[in-house]
């Protein structure tokens, strides 16, 4: 079954969908060349061998804080060619949340062959080490989401890594960018991590203004659309609208949902009607976070979202019968309705549903009415359709 952005594919208006999906990173960045330029400072020493660098990028969901530190990764790596061997290691430890599974992450970037068990943190770090060293390379380091780790890691791991070269001979193994949202991430930190990680290598992210986003919007437009199908007036508006939450990501699916509304029509001209604020949902929730769900949980989360792209809310009845045709439609068993209801209640736990007792008891008596309003349901739902088609 193909993703909604598949269904429209007509072409009148897109010609690569990929500029809009979130993984995507422009060649150039809108209105962050402050940001940019505060990162060239802290890695200005970067091409003396013998030398890391570190800085922390902090910001509001939607800021540009992941997109900065890989376009960022990939300038410097090509700016450092011929002087600095430099290797890119992205780990979001929202998707690798403990200290073993970071390394994992690390040492399986390095060498794809590394195997899973048997060796203790220590000597995992020293293999990676090693294996920096043997092939001339330093390592740029960027922990996504770095609050969720050290929450639950009290920052061992950081101090480590901070630490693998102390008392060795090589020196500057490793430059490490930590990401989070969390604007008190430094206040989880021990005093000697701060003095290591240093209070003036903070890069802290503003929330984007409606010029700004209408200027992002408009970049994916010149690179996705077709020229002139996408009216400014348009562009003006989604950046009106984003920008009350100042999130570049709504920007985009506001832009998205746009040409899907007139390529539907079959129109080829996306107007500013073609915009709506029904699909403003303030998206606070990384789409990636339905990754580490189990099959039957992204299955009942797919019915949910595929109702609440159209209504304000879903009954659990509902929820449950979406789930059962979901389940048919992917030809996988449904699991029990106690089951079920878990992982509704996982869900929310998770942040990705909201649930409230229904005022109308009937049947089971415990109707809950469950709503997202955290994430937007198509992005969520063409998430874990592609991932479905992929398996
Ligand atoms: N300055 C920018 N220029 C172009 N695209 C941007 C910019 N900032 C953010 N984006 C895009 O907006 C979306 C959200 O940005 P992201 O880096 O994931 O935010 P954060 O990590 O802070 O939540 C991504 O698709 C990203 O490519
Ligand atoms: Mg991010």
């Amino acid at each position: 079954m193909a993703g909604y952005l598949d269904r429209i594919g007509a072409g009148k208006v897109l010609l690569d969908k990929a500029p809009l999906s979130y993984d995507w990173v422009p060649p150039s960045l809108i209105g962050r060349d402050e940001e940019l330029d505060d990162m060239a400072g802290i890695f200005s020493q970067i091409q003396n061998h013998e030398t890391s660098c570190q800085a922390v990028v902090m910001g509001p969901v939607g800021s540009g804080k992941t997109v900065l530190t890989r376009r960022f990764a990939e300038d410097i790596q090509r700016h450092l060619e011929g002087r600095r061997k430099t290797v890119i290691t992205h780990v979001n430890c929202r998707n690798h949340p403990t200290g073993p599974q970071v390394l994992q992450q690390i040492a399986l970037s390095l060498d794809e062959r590394h195997p899973e068990r048997g060796f203790s943190p220590g000597e995992i770090i020293q293999s990676i080490r090693r294996n920096l060293i043997t092939h001339d390379s330093h390592l740029l380091l960027i922990l996504d989401e770095a609050d969720i780790l050290v929450n639950r890691d009290q920052s061992d791991l950081i101090y480590k890594l901070l630490r693998i070269d102390e008392g060795k001979e090589n020196q500057g193994t490793i430059s490490m960018i930590l990401v989070s949202q969390n604007l008190s991430l430094m206040k989880l930190f021990e005093p000697a991590i701060i003095s290591r990680l240093g209070q003036s290598n903070i890069v802290e992210m503003q929330p984007y203004n409606a010029e700004t986003l209408t200027g992002i919007a408009s970049q994916r437009v010149e690179i996705a659309c077709r020229t002139g199908s996408v009216a400014d007036e348009t562009l003006t508006k989604i950046g009106q609208f984003a920008a009350e939450s100042g999130d570049a990501r709504m920007a985009i699916e506001l832009l998205e949902a746009a040409i899907r509304r007139t390529e539907k029509d079959g129109r080829g001209e996306v107007l500013p009607d073609d915009v709506r604020p029904s699909t403003l949902r303030k998206a606070s929730l990384e789409p990636s976070s339905v990754d580490n769900l189990s099959q039957h949980q992204k299955l009942s989360l797919l019915g949910i979202c595929r109702r609440l792209k159209k209504a304000e809310y879903v009954s659990s009845g509902d929820a449950h019968k979406l789930y059962l045709l979901v389940c048919e439609e992917y030809e996988v068993k449904p699991r029990s309705y106690t089951t079920f209801w878990k992982h509704l209640k996982t869900l929310e736990t998770e942040g990705l549903i909201e649930t409230r007792a229904a005022n109308t008891n009937v049947g089971r008596g415990r109707t809950q009415h469950i709503t997202m309003n955290n994430t937007a349901p198509a992005t969520i739902e063409s998430r874990i359709e592609r991932e479905f088609l992929r398996g």
